[in-house]
Order: structure tokens, then sequence, then C-alpha cells
């Protein structure tokens, strides 16, 4: 049965950036299955709504995503060497240009991003990660002895129908490795803004584990990483496959998350009443900033930032503008408002508030605006709790 804990309100599509104003068009809700334990959002878009030729994401936009990747990717042709990998949701490149051009194969189905991978020499397949491009792959590769994907198999809805994929194009020994937003860190953190309508759903590993196992596959590690505001990489083999011993850290992932009740409808209910509150702070922080006459921008126009302007109904009544460095997102409105993108600049004003909408890169942040924070720059941000820092 599939209960609803969350009405997160009226929401526009994350990414769709315009110079045009669109207005909220979905009414974003979030339910747990208590079978599977999965969480997900109630109201799922087409795929060719949310992924088409212009999608704003960019991986390389981050340091952190940068160097996550590159020290993933030695790690993997240390200790797996694997000759023939896969990426799904590629997207520019980021983590597949760290390995040999020829023992890569991309999948991305938003044309303009591809260019940008195929630019840096790689081979990609402009497509959505389906049935059909099963039948391509089977066809012209060899199975895959390493399958990466990140940030991308929770924005896919049918599931079972992705590690069914998985499991045929899979090579009987290979490794399928998955990096998505931890669960446990977005109830720990109070980050309900981990939620928009690509983010169709959030991982636990007790959730990741139940459909995998449908499937014939099965989790045998778990690393936590700082990424995203805390993800997890989880590396998945064939049930089949005994060889490949299942760690002990997998084991404490899913004895944490169960001590912490992540399998019961109440823990999501304390998670609704938190993020509710949240709100409540949230608008009266910045209502008072408004009183004093100060200005408040924002910094990383995010999808996790449209979330929360749209929940909480705080609009360009309330922020002059937003920065960010993404070319696809400058000139344009913030998704379901009328605030402006514009392009970064250094912060110098320390008179002005700085909502921080990539709260998740604040240490990345922190370094580039040293200057603006030691000479009383004040930041804003709502994780855990809303406060200025
Ligand atoms: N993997 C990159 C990373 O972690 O930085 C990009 C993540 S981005 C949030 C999600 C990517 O998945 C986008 O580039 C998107 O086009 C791609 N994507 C979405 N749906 C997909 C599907 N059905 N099949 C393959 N890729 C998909
Ligand atoms: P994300 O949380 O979905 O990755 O989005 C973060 C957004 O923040 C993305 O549009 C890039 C932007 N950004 C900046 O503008 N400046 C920065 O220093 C960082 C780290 C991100």
């Amino acid at each position: 049965m599939k209960k609803i804990f969350l009405d997160l309100g009226n929401q526009p599509l994350a990414n769709n950036f315009s110079k045009k104003y669109i207005p909220p068009i979905f009414r974003l809700k979030l339910k747990f299955d208590t079978k599977s334990k999965l969480v997900m959002i109630n109201k799922h878009m087409e795929k060719e709504r949310m992924f088409n030729k212009s999608y704003p994401y960019r991986s390389s936009k981050s340091k952190l995503v940068r160097e996550l990747f590159k020290e993933l990717s030695k790690k993997i042709k240390k200790k797996l060497n694997p000759e023939n990998i896969l990426e799904i949701g590629c997207n520019d490149g980021s983590f597949a240009s760290n390995f040999n051009k020829e023992k890569v194969v991309c999948v991305e189905p938003c044309s303009d991003v591809a260019k940008e991978a195929k630019k840096k020499g790689l081979r990609v397949y402009v497509n959505y990660f389906d049935d059909l491009l099963i039948k391509l792959l089977l066809k012209n590769h060899q199975k895959f002895d390493l399958i990466f994907s990140a940030n991308t198999i929770t924005h896919i809805s049918d599931l079972n129908s992705v590690f069914a994929n998985i499991t045929q194009i899979l090579a009987d020994h290979g490794t399928f490795i998955i990096e998505e937003p931890s669960l446990l860190e977005t109830i720990k953190k109070n980050s309900y803004d981990q939620f928009y309508n690509e983010h169709i759903y959030v991982f636990s590993t007790i959730a990741l584990q139940n459909i995998l196992k449908k499937n014939k596959l099965e989790i045998y590690d778990v690393e936590n990483i700082k990424v995203h505001g805390g993800s997890n990489r989880y590396y998945i083999k064939k049930k089949k496959n005994k060889k490949i011993k299942i760690s002990l850290r997998f084991k404490k992932n899913l004895n944490l998350e169960k001590r912490f009740g992540i399998n019961t409808f109440a823990c999501y209910k304390k998670f609704s009443k938190r993020v509710q509150k949240s709100k409540k702070e949230l608008i009266k922080l910045l209502k008072k900033i408004k009183e004093n006459n100060q200005k408040i921008i924002g910094y990383g126009a995010s999808a996790k930032a449209v979330t929360i302007l749209n929940y909480c109904n705080l609009k360009e009544n309330y922020f002059d503008f937003f920065y960010d460095t993404t070319q696809q997102k400058i000139g344009k409105f913030l998704p379901g408002t009328r605030i402006n993108v514009l392009k970064y600049k250094k912060l110098r004003d320390n008179k002005t508030y700085v909502f921080l909408g990539a709260w998740n890169f604040y240490k990345e942040i922190l370094k580039k605006e040293k200057s603006f924070y030691m000479n009383s720059g004040k930041f804003i941000t709502h994780i855990p709790y809303p406060r200025i820092i």
C-alpha cells in the first residue's frame, strides 16, 4: 500500500528555465510504499518533457563532482580493471572521460548535453535507457564488466524494467555501480528539497535491495559519499555470482537505516511535521530581513531551490535575483517564479543576504567567497533548520 506523507504544494518542472514566466503545473506529494519501503513522488511526468534537447544540468559545473568521479575511476581501474564499461546518463561526460575512450560506451538522451560528451571523444547513444536500446547494445557490444550510473536511475519511473535490462547486459562477473542521494541523509538533514519532478524516488539501502532482489541482483557494498547533500554509492552484482562477498559496510548501512526506522511509516510522519515547521521558520526569517529593508539574493539556481521557493511561496517579492554559473540557466526565470538568474559574480556587498540554493556545495562556495564571508557577509540556509550563517 502506498501512503502519502507530505504535500509540497504546486511545483513547476524543476529544470524548466525559461525567458517566459511559466507557473507551477503540478501538485507534488510524497508517498511511502509499505511493501517495498520505497519513497517516491506521486506524479510521474513523461520523460520527454524532462529530458530533451534542452536540459540545463551540467555535472562538470561542480569541482566536488569532478573530483569524486576522478577518484572513483582510479579506484575502479585498480580494483575492478574493467575492459568494457557502460555509463547510463553520462551528461557532459564528466565521469566517462576519465577512462580510455575505447573502453567506454555512454547513454545520454539529451542531445545538447550528449554533444558535449561527444566533444570529449566519447561514444554516446543519444537514447533513453529502455528495451529498444538494450537490443542495440546487445547487438553492438559484448556484455559489460562495469555499468555505472550516477543520479539517473531514480529519474526513471519503471525500476523493474531498468533492473531487468541491467541483468541482461551485465556480464555474470560484472559490477553495477549506482550513486544516488541517500534517504537517511535527506531525512536527517530535513532536506525536503531533494524531492522534485525528476527525483521520482529517493532510495534507502533497504528499499533498493528489495527491488534489486526481484531482478536477480543484490547490493554487495555501500559507500557513503558527501556529494549532493549526502549520497550512497551502491556496488551491485548478480545474485548468482558468489565470488564477491557481501561487505560489512553494507550490513552496517542496513542496520543504521533500520534503527532509524526508515522502513516504518512513523518515520515519514515525523519528517513531514519537521518539514512544515522548517517552512514556517524560513518564511519568518526572510520576512524579518525584508522588513529591515535588506536585500536577499540566491546562490545556485538548483532544482532544490525550485522546490523550496515554490513550496514556501518565497518568490520575486523576496529575492532580487539568483546567481548561477550554468550558461543554460542564465538570463532566464527560476522555474515557477519571476526571479531572474544572473551570471555568477564574486560576492562583494556584505549587506546583502545570500540564500544558499546550492547548500550541498557549501564548502566549495565558502572557499570561493571567503572574502565575503570573512567580511561579515551573511549566508542563509534551511539545512538542517532555517538560519543565518
Ligand atoms: N550522471 C551525471 C551526474 O551524476 O552528474 C548526470 C546526472 S543528471 C541529474 C541526470 C542525467 O540522466 C541527465 O543527463 C539525463 O539526461 C539522464 N537521463 C534521464 N533519464 C534517462 C533515461 N531514461 N535514460 C538514460 N539517461 C537518462
Ligand atoms: P545541483 O544541486 O542540482 O547540482 O545544482 C547546483 C546549481 O548551483 C547548479 O546550477 C550550479 C550552481 N552552482 C553555482 O552557481 N556556483 C557554485 O559554486 C556551485 C557549486 C554550483
